[in-house]
């Protein structure tokens, strides 16, 4: 007999056909290949990444009834809810399904995306419960297309959610990943860096993307990642990736990502403006300080010299104070 996990993968396999299929081939899954053809997702793409529709109907438990699986595999399958009696439900309804896969592209849990988020207390994504298969901390959606195409630039691209990895993918970025809902964890940076050399933070514009960001660098710094270089793209205020490429097309995407790549030393120097008046001098000092802080762990000295220069340029100080403030700061930690 199969191991168990070998019967949990097959399990999630059928499921992800199931779903796809009632999404692409039949009328219970209108409402959700219209939702995805209004937010611009091409056919395409719908098969590209298995999306699917699981309709209000108990087609899942349908299904495994039908073919007579074990009870006790079903419940461990994360893919149903248990009533007080012990019968199990669909644990997704009336959602658009995404496939999550393993490094291998083999499914291993899925989201389910609500087609309205109005009027409704249910979260907008409801992922698949942690499982044998599914462990959420080490699992990056996309990992199994991305890692292929980064062998291309040594690039990987960290996005916020989904529909910014796929819609990425249709404006020809397929090395793109986006951690689990939950926030980006230890064991992700740790496959990162064990993927690829160089991770672009490509967040939402929004504050709760930036101080995202901001946690993101402090967690890759925080582990021993040798050289992993990591940069960060700010998107302009109040758009996602999906919906940059939405708004201005694939071509502007692909040149934006190109071109708006800059360091976390880059990043910080903007970030730590926030909040502060520059025009005055307590918090011009105070800024200057965060900022020292952060050039000071900057490994190499040529672009610590780099980042003191741009300073002294744009507070018109004196360089030479600058980098006897960094050489105190240095010695002090
Ligand atoms: P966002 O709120 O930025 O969603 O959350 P989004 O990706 O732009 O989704 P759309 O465009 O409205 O469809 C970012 C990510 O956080 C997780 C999901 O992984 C989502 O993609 N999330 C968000 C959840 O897991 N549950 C939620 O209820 C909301
Ligand atoms: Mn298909
Ligand atoms: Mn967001
Ligand atoms: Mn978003
Ligand atoms: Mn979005």
């Amino acid at each position: 007999a199969d191991s168990e996990n070998g019967q949990l993968l097959q399990l999630h396999q059928k499921a992800a056909e199931l779903y796809h299929y009632i999404l692409v081939g039949t009328p219970a899954g209108e409402a959700g290949l219209r939702y995805l053809t209004r937010r611009g997702v091409s056919r395409e793409l719908i098969d590209q990444f298995q999306l699917g529709f699981a309709p209000e109907q108990q087609v899942l438990k349908a299904y495994c009834d039908k073919e007579k699986l074990d009870y006790q595999l079903l419940r461990k399958s994360g893919l149903f809810t248990e009533d007080h009696a012990g019968q199990l439900h669909d644990r997704f309804a009336e959602r658009v399904m995404y496939p999550i896969k393993n490094r291998r592209g083999q499914v291993i849990a899925f989201s389910g995306r609500l087609l309205s988020t109005d009027q409704t207390d249910l979260p907008k994504y409801l992922n698949s419960p942690e499982t044998p298969l599914f462990n959420k901390r080490r699992t990056l959606f996309n990992l199994d297309q991305a890692r292929k195409a980064a062998r291309q630039d040594g690039k990987l691209y960290l996005f916020e959610g989904f529909m910014d990895v796929i819609s990425a993918f249709g404006a020809g970025v397929q090395a793109g990943i986006a951690s689990m809902g939950t926030s980006f964890t230890e064991e992700q940076v740790g496959i990162i860096h064990r993927t690829t050399t160089q991770l672009n933070i490509c967040y939402d514009g929004d504050q709760a993307g930036q101080n995202a960001i901001d946690r993101a660098i402090k967690l890759v710094e925080s582990q021993p990642t040798g050289n992993l270089q990591v940069r960060v793209v700010q998107l302009p205020a109040g758009v996602d990736p999906d919906e940059y490429v939405q708004r201005f097309g694939a071509e502007k995407f692909r040149q934006y990502l190109a071109s708006q790549e800059e360091t976390t030393v880059d990043f910080y120097l903007r970030f730590l403006r926030q909040g502060r008046n520059l025009d005055q001098q307590g918090d011009r000092m105070d800024y200057l300080n965060q900022v020292l802080k952060v050039i000071a762990k900057v490994p190499t000295p040529l672009e610590q010299d780099l980042y003191l220069t741009k300073l002294a340029q744009e507070f018109s100080l004196d360089k030479a104070a600058l980098q006897s403030q960094l050489t105190q700061l240095s010695s002090r930690s």
